[in-house]
């Protein structure tokens, strides 16, 4: 874990706001779960939208770990970063040909979530390899906006439609080497992961799908965001995960593998964004944290109304106040955290925005004509500064210069 006073040292080093991420964190995830889940085909897709930091997915890719990718461009990164194909699983939804055509290509397996996309698979490209998704038809997630099963969601195929399914497969002389489903990002309940995987292996008998070489159950794994949420008991996870996936091998009749796609339990508490404060202000009833930073730069608590503990490194053992901390950004809606009581917050303090490694950077975009912050990578001690500060004036020319204008 990187320790506040050496936060506060990278602050200063190079400025705010500012990424900061734990790598050697990141390998210890990884590595923990193969301890939870004790299963030796165990192989971990880790989901790049959460973060594509080059550096951690350096990292990652010298552990041996797996990508779920879910656009033509992160396969490219990914390929381009030395990450073999076989290693990749591409997992888009509504794509055109032209982005199937240009995956497929690079030898990437496809993991196949329409039945539309499913029949156009079986015209275009009969007898390929494929991993088809299913709806686990099981609801959970930390927000409405991130719950992928059920039928609110535009993703996988329908667990009823399994006949029509088959009909394809055989009309295309498709192999279908994985099957896959992906519940929701942060499950609530552990009961969720089981019910999800006893419904994908219900689909999975050898009859229906002789060739199967993996089940992939997706992400979602939760970590705690508020300082008094608790840890999910990933080791008894794990221990159930394994009971059910052995049995399930038994009934199939086979060996095979078991696939997971965290991101959030990968690179969530890994990531920081350090932010300073600027202006202290009292509106009657409020006192507002004005700070470098804002919503463009970590969408969450704006979006999905979530929760990110914030710390103020500067005065840590000082008196609790009440604050809205608030960003640069012309939008009333732009505040980190509402009413949050914070020990007292002074011009000049730095803030660490916690749990700021998943879907934070990787959200973020260029509103109000603000660069994304730098990115720090932290591993074994050093810090390396992945990506360097963007200027003002290079980002109005750059802009520019996208649109073939030159700068005056
Ligand atoms: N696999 C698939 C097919 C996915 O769609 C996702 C996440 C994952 C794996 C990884 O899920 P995780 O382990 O990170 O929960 N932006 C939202 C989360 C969106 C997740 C989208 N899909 C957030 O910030 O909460």
């Amino acid at each position: 874990m990187i320790a506040d006073k050496c936060l506060l040292g990278l602050a200063e080093t190079y400025g705010t706001p500012l990424y900061v991420y734990d790598g050697d964190m990141v390998l210890e995830h990884y590595r923990a779960l193969f301890e939870y889940i004790p299963h030796p085909r165990l192989r971990i897709h880790y989901a790049l939208k959460a973060n594509y930091n080059p550096e951690l997915l350096r990292l990652l890719r010298d552990a041996g770990v797996g990508l779920d990718a879910v656009s033509p461009a992160e396969v490219i990164l990914a390929l381009k970063l030395g990450f073999p194909a076989e290693r990749i699983i591409f997992t888009a939804n509504n794509l055109t040909d032209a982005e199937f055509d240009e995956v497929h290509r690079l030898g990437v397996l496809m993991n196949v979530g329409s039945l539309s996309r499913l029949e156009k698979t079986a015209r275009r490209c009969p007898g390929s390899c494929i991993c088809i998704r299913f709806n686990p038809d099981v609801v959970d997630g930390d927000s409405a906006m991130t719950m992928t099963g059920g039928d609110l969601t535009k993703f996988g195929i329908l667990m009823e439609d399994l006949p029509r399914v088959l009909e394809i497969m055989k009309v295309g002389n498709l192999r279908v080497v994985g099957l896959h489903e992906h519940t929701g990002s942060g499950l609530q309940h552990t009961e969720s992961v089981f019910r999800s995987m006893r419904n994908l292996m219900r689909l999975a008998a050898p009859e229906n799908f002789p060739d199967l070489q993996f089940l992939d159950f997706g992400g979602g794994f939760k970590v705690p965001y508020k300082p008094d949420e608790h840890r999910v008991d990933y080791s008894a996870m794990g221990q159930e995960i394994c009971s059910l996936f052995t049995d399930f091998e038994k009934r199939y009749g086979r060996e095979l593998e078991i696939r997971f796609e965290p991101g959030k339990y990968m690179v969530a508490e890994c990531g920081h964004l350090l932010t300073r404060v600027n202006t202290v202000k009292h509106n009657h009833t409020r006192v507002i944290a004005g700070c470098d930073s804002g919503f463009p730069q970590l969408i969450r608590p704006m979006l999905y109304g979530a929760y990110h503990q914030i710390d103020n490194l500067s005065n840590p053992d000082a008196p609790e106040h009440l604050y809205d901390v608030c960003g640069n950004i012309c939008e009333t809606g732009d505040r980190f955290a509402e009413q949050r009581s914070i020990p007292e917050i002074r011009e000049g303090d730095l803030l660490a925005v916690r749990n700021g490694g998943a879907y934070c950077f990787s959200m973020g975009g260029i509103y109000n004509l603000r660069a994304m912050p730098p990115e720090v990578v932290v591993i074994g001690g050093r810090a390396k500064l992945v990506r360097p500060r963007v200027s003002n004036a290079a980002l109005a020319e750059e802009l520019l210069c996208q649109c073939g204008m030159e700068a005056k």
